[in-house]
């Protein structure tokens, strides 16, 4: 079955401090986008497009009035920006990115999933792994970018012969098996998971920030070797990390390009 897309765009901003005290953060403005059209656009270049979008309670009406059913004509005309088939969910309380995969569930109808998170933004729109990947999508796979900065994110333990033994999600603040990252390749936030990616869900308990964690659906894979690691093409953007980061990578997709 051919693959479905999600994007994850609830939860909770509190890292933007003042600019999302009213705005939702995925529609902040990254260069000359809304922040939500790069994961868009991201699955549209994979392939992809049947894609469900969740947002947060109180800025679903702004998303659906920006992005409508999915098929969106740039300002001025021209070729559309995305021709998507999009339908929306509501997530009440964030919960947590996999309580946000669950809620696919209808959706996906027996379909695998590939998932990306609302303040994601790649260099490349990564087709060839995730085409790979769907041709069977027996497993999961993640995709993985080293960074300075490893202590913000899940990062991957690997053996001696490269396969994922471990993940960690912000060691010493959320996994606290581990005071300091055990190492710096951090998981992104793009997952492309088979359909029973669901019965995992199921098996969750919240982690100590109360949230159902990506990481530990990941871990489940990675334990059952079934998960495959993929090593980011291009650059990666986290851009819910701090907003001076906002401006600085519009610079950045504006001098390298974006989705490619
Ligand atoms: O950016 C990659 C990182 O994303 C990964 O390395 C981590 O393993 C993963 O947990 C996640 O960490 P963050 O702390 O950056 O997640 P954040 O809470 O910022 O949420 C990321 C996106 O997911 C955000 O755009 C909104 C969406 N989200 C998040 C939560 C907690 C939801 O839709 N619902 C939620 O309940």
């Amino acid at each position: 079955m051919k693959p479905k897309g999600l994007i994850c765009a609830g939860g909770e901003a509190t890292r933007l401090g003042e600019l999302t005290r009213v705005a939702n953060k995925h529609l902040l403005p990254v260069g000359r986008w809304p922040m939500i059209y790069y994961p868009l656009q991201l699955l549209q270049q994979a392939g992809i497009g049947d894609v469900l979008l969740v947002t947060g309670k109180g800025h679903a009406g702004q998303m659906i009035d920006l992005l409508g059913d999915g098929l969106l004509a740039p300002r001025g005309g021209g070729d559309p920006i995305l021709e998507l088939d999009l339908t929306y969910k509501v997530q009440t309380e964030p919960g947590g990115i996999a309580q946000v995969v669950g809620m696919a569930q209808d959706f996906a109808a027996g379909a695998p999933l590939v998932v990306v998170l609302g303040d994601n933004i790649f260099e490349y729109a990564q087709s060839e792994p995730i085409a790979d990947w769907g041709d069977d999508a027996r497993g999961a796979q993640i995709f993985v970018k080293n960074v300075p900065d490893p202590e913000n994110f899940g990062v991957v333990v690997y053996d001696e012969e490269g396969h994922v033994t471990d993940i960690v999600e912000k060691a010493g603040v959320v996994d606290m098996r581990y005071p300091e990252p055990p190492s710096s390749h951090a998981v992104v936030g793009l997952y492309c998971y088979p359909p029973d990616v669901f019965d995992v869900i199921g098996t969750l308990e919240p982690s100590s920030r109360g949230e159902l964690e990506i990481t530990d659906v990941n871990r489940y894979y990675a334990l059952e070797g079934r998960l495959r690691a993929h090593e980011v093409k291009g650059w990666w953007e986290d851009a819910g990390k701090h907003w001076q980061h906002l401006a600085e990578i519009g610079r950045v997709i504006e001098a390298t390009g974006v989705n490619k």
